[in-house]
């Protein structure tokens, strides 16, 4: 017990020299220039758009591909693309350098509750209710998200058709360069530990393949708790043929529609300052406009440039280039439901680290405590939180304004033992329910309208109670046994509570 008091001491005190660092370093851009001398503001891209459109031709640049969306896939793709051509990736927010809500672990939940328009991530809330986060700066999600990284399964890669062999050769490139193994925290053991007891065996160690049983997977948080991100993806590309913009908020992408078929040729996008510019794509015939938005983000695009259902480009005087009445259907989101384990002392916080990969495809995982200052008891803490992790008790439907300030005014006075704690997760993988997406309005800074219709599908529903089951028997075990290192599982009362609310509210 000692030698953890210690361990986490030393590893506080690291972790706040390092945030001074890196609070000092704020706003300075010769921090990162060094390193990423191609990033630069979308201003200062030569190619001003003006309002009569007259098209820029002859003289500037033009790209052998431009990557709409600097995130997940769009840093890697552009940092490979720049080694043989040259490559434009636009991104709409900021760097995630030196912002220090992205760069620390026990900062997670700053950036999904920050909900202003500078914020690294886009609050949304699709039609069901349900709370989400979009990425809203370079790096996409891995700016913002939990961190967990693991290998895709090899059945997921055939699935999908996928060059295997390929595919295997490029785990280690972005492994190599932004994964870690992770500290593994008591409150991760402690899961571990119990999904082995209730049978979600074998155990599979440490291990970044996906594969069945329990396992501790990678994370891109180093053990200093300090974020690494698919922007740094980007120093592996060619500087000499990597251009990036940051703060372009790309509005459309423009087409020629002279020919048999319509051509991607450009992108129109707004810089930080508010000025349209266009960029055009060279005339190589294998030259491409790649979209990687995000899974809202991408139809989101390819309707406002007018590819999509006639009827509903026509309602928002979208000029139709391409009718295709399937972009923004068949969308779907992983289902997750979260229990709270009250717990009778601090647990040190922890992400996704414990991972019960099981054979119906429901996938349980845990995460704890969150950065302890008095403080951010008294904010409203995003989706991942242990204040929204108790918000599943308000039914999605229910989520009004009103009922969600109700809930934070009744949670404010809470004593800080409240919080202590761990959640376990369980999450559906490949869920059958789907819904659809479409735009509110023409303004691309606006999420669009979205309703996933979660456990619409009756085998999702399924799925999910015999999910809850398994965390249920967890939860059991736990408190009889394997919370030692942790702290006795106390209230089971109010575990009890959740699970018949996680019931309730399904049916
Ligand atoms: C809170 C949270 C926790 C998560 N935890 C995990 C986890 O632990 N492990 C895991 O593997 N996955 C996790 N995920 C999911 C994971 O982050 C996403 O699946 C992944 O990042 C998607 O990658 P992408 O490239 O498709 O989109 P993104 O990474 O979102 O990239 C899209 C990019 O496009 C940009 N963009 C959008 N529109 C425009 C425009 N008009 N002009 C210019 N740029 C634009 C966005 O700003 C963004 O940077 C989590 C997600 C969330 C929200
Ligand atoms: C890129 O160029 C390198 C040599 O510079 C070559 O080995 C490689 O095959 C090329 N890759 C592509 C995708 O063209
Ligand atoms: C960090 O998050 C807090 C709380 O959400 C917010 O007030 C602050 O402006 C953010 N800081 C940065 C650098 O984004
Ligand atoms: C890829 O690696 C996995 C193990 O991680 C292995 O099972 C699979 O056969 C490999 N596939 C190919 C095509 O090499
Ligand atoms: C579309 O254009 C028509 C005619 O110019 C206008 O009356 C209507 O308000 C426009 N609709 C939208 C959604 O902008
Ligand atoms: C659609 O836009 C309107 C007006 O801008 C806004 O009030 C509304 O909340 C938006 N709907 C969604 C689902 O975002």
């Amino acid at each position: 017990m000692a030698l953890h008091t210690k361990l986490f001491l030393s590893l506080f005190l690291l972790s706040s020299c390092l945030a001074t660092l890196i609070t000092s370093s704020q706003g300075d851009y010769r921090f990162w220039q060094q390193q990423f001398p191609f990033i630069r503001r979308a201003s200062s891209f030569s190619s001003v758009s003006s309002s009569k459109s007259t098209r820029s031709n002859g003289g500037e640049k033009k790209f052998d591909y431009i990557v709409v969306g600097g995130g997940t896939a769009g840093c890697p793709l552009a940092a490979t693309l720049s080694r043989n051509y040259s490559v434009l990736l636009l991104e709409r927010g900021g760097v995630p350098f030196a912002n220090i809500n992205v760069s620390l672990l026990s900062n997670f939940h700053l950036t999904l509750v920050d909900t202003s328009p500078a914020s690294a991530s886009q609050f949304f809330v699709s039609t069901d209710g349900v709370f989400n986060a979009r990425a809203r700066v370079l790096g996409g999600g891995t700016s913002i998200n939990a961190g967990f990284y693991t290998r895709a399964s090899t059945s997921y890669v055939k699935r999908v058709g996928w060059d295997a062999k390929l595919v295997n050769e490029s785990y280690p490139w972005v492994e190599k360069q932004i994964v870690h193994e992770p500290v593994f925290e008591p409150w991760q053991r402690a899961v571990r530990d119990g999904l082995l007891e209730v049978g979600i065996s074998p155990n599979n160690g440490f291990t970044y393949d996906h594969l069945y049983g329990t396992k501790i997977g990678g994370t891109i948080f180093d053990k200093y708790g300090r974020r690494h991100t698919a922007a740094e993806l980007l120093a592996s590309g060619n500087s000499q043929n990597l251009h990036v913009l940051i703060h372009a908020r790309v509005q459309k992408v423009l087409f020629d529609t002279t020919g048999k078929k319509p051509r991607a040729i450009g992108v129109i996008f707004k810089d930080e300052n508010g000025v349209n510019h266009e960029a055009f794509i060279s005339r190589r015939r294998k030259s491409e406009i790649i979209v990687t938005c995000g899974a809202i983000g991408s139809p989101q695009m390819l309707l406002l440039s007018g590819i999509g259902p006639k009827e509903d480009l026509k309602k928002l005087n979208i000029s139709v280039v391409q009718d295709n009445k399937f972009v923004g259907k068949h969308i779907s989101d992983n289902p997750l439901n979260t229990i709270f384990v009250p717990l009778n002392r601090p647990v040190k916080q922890s992400l996704i680290e414990t991972v019960g990969i099981t054979k119906m495809g429901v996938y349980i995982e845990a995460s704890s405590g969150y950065s302890q200052s008095p403080d951010s008891i008294h904010c409203h803490h995003g989706v991942a939180s242990a204040e929204i992790g108790q918000l599943s008790t308000i039914p999605p439907k229910r989520r009004t304004q009103e009922a969600i300030e109700a809930f934070k005014q009744n949670k404010k006075d809470l004593p800080h033992e409240a919080f202590h704690g761990g959640f376990i997760l369980a999450k559906l993988a490949y869920p059958k329910s789907k819904g659809h997406l479409r735009l509110n309005n023409t303004n691309p800074d606006d999420n669009p309208i979205v309703t996933f219709n979660y456990f619409s599908h009756p085998k999702d529903l399924q799925k999910c109670m015999k999910g809850i089951k398994i965390v249920e028997k967890l939860v059991r075990h736990q408190s009889a046994s394997y919370c030692y290192d942790v702290g006795q599982v106390h209230g089971s009362a109010d575990f009890k509570r959740q699970i018949r609310e996680i019931r309730r509210n399904m049916k």
